[in-house]
């Protein structure tokens, strides 16, 4: 880490900061941990809390800094940018702006051209159900059980998991299909000789719950906060031409799997599915705050509304993202993504075959990989087992390992490294998940 100038920050510990944050800050923003964890500087994936431990980011601010802490490409543009502009809004063309959407449009798959920027995830979902109900003339949408999408009153709609919904359903005509769930399966049958079910139901969601159009299919293409659900590899191309078959446009949310995180730039490639509309987010901008929706040009025409988003395509943001991308791209972090994906991947296995009792699955693409912890898979328990994920947390965190979780039960530990990790990291990450998982009594 580099040295720094003192600045305010360091007259408060981090039990000054814990204290100020369960007084000030709404109860309902969770932290991690029994004792929250500040974080002060970091470096790549290397980070330090205010107490100077240092820790192994595998979890990358929720999967948003892709090209690593403190990048100084990334950083470098940052500042080039806030030196020489202030805010203009979307009123005024930017450079950043307009290379970042003929950036986006190159890389997207198919007939994506046009953009639409946002500030979050929640924003990118909501203009995309918008455009699909404004092209299409229908207003239903099907949605997946298990998704996430924010924390808008649509977004919350759309979204499929009680924890993560404060008040009842609130937008109307969103019906959620069964989940590709696999080692859950909704059908209690098995892959593959369940021929897909699940994907097939969706004719019968739409004859049955909607006027028989619909405006979209919204899903993930791995479910993150659902905790890392991947549906097999047909289960897109079975969906998609259900939902097109009743006046459907396919709208693909990237906002996790996006910016090469699962060893392709884009997760939907892995299914070779083209959506009409695309929505990303997280990784777009190394921890930036931006979003984009991108669509097919008849689709971003069919919008003849006055639209304005203030901090839409800010600059510096946007800045960001360009120099991100143009690190992705420069240093193959897609390739990267694969190899070490894969790596982890046949090391979590290890763990699987190690820890049979508790490791009931683990699944994912690339660098977005869940290990799901369940009561005794080997007596065929499948219970989700959310106290050996707390007891794994407290271990891992002990041993300055960084981790996310998710999961409707929050039994899934969610596993995705910025795409600048090396070997040595995920075998370093491996052995003490190894030490961590020996130490939870696993
Ligand atoms: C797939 C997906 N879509 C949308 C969102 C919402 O993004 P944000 O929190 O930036 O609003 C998230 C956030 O986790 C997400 O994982």
């Amino acid at each position: 880490m580099v040295p720094r100038t003192p600045t305010h920050q360091d007259s408060l510990t981090s039990a000054d900061v814990r204290a100020k944050h369960r007084e000030y800050l709404f109860p309902a923003v969770a932290n991690y941990y029994r004792e929250p964890l500040v974080l002060a500087e970091g470096k790549g994936l290397r980070l330090k809390d205010l107490d100077g431990r240092e820790y192994l980011d595998f979890f990358g601010g929720i999967l948003t800094v892709s090209v690593g802490h403190a990048n100084d490409h990334v950083n470098a543009a940052v500042k080039a940018q806030l030196d020489r502009l202030g805010h203009v809004s979307t009123l005024y063309p930017t450079v950043p702006i307009v290379q970042l959407a003929e950036k986006l449009s190159s890389i997207t798959p198919g007939q994506l051209r046009k953009c639409y920027f946002t500030s979050s995830g929640t924003e990118a979902d909501e203009t995309a159900v918008m455009m699909a109900q404004v092209y299409t003339g229908s207003t239903e949408v099907v949605a997946l059980r298990h998704g996430y999408s924010g924390r808008s009153m649509l977004a919350q709609s759309l979204t499929a998991q009680a924890p993560w919904r404060a008040v009842p359903t609130q937008v109307a005509g969103v019906k959620h299909a069964l989940a590709p769930y696999c080692y859950r399966c909704p059908l209690g049958l098995t892959y593959p000789s369940c021929g897909v079910r699940c994907a097939r139901d969706i004719e019968e969601l739409i004859r049955t719950t909607t006027q028989g159009r619909v405006a979209a299919f919204l899903a993930e293409p791995i479910q993150g906060v659902g905790g890392v659900v991947t549906p097999p590899k047909e289960y897109f191309q079975i969906a998609v031409e259900i939902v097109r078959r009743y006046g459907g446009v396919f709208i693909c949310d990237e906002v996790q799997t996006g910016f090469c995180r699962t060893g392709t730039w884009w997760g939907c490639e892995a299914y070779d599915v083209e959506p009409e509309i695309m929505t990303m987010a997280k990784g777009i901008a190394n921890g930036l705050p931006i979003s984009a929706t991108i669509c097919t040009p008849a689709i971003a025409d069919s919008l003849k509304s006055l639209t304005i988003s203030t901090f839409g395509g800010n600059r510096v943001s946007a800045a960001a993202a360009n120099a991100t991308i143009e690190f992705m791209e420069t240093h193959d972090l897609k390739t990267n993504a694969a190899r070490q994906g894969a790596r982890l991947r046949e090391g979590l296995e290890r763990l699987q075959r190690k820890y049979p009792r508790v490791i009931g699955d683990v699944r994912g693409m690339g660098l977005m990989q869940g290990v799901e912890l369940v009561v005794d898979e080997t007596a065929g328990n499948r219970t989700p087992n959310p106290e050996a994920t707390a007891r794994l947390f407290e271990e891992t965190k002990a041993r300055g390992l960084l981790v996310g979780k998710g999961g409707l039960y929050g039994n899934v530990l969610r596993i995705a490294p910025p795409l600048v990790v090396t070997p040595a990291d995920v075998d370093e990450a491996l052995s003490k998940l190894d030490e961590s998982f020996a130490a939870a009594g696993a």
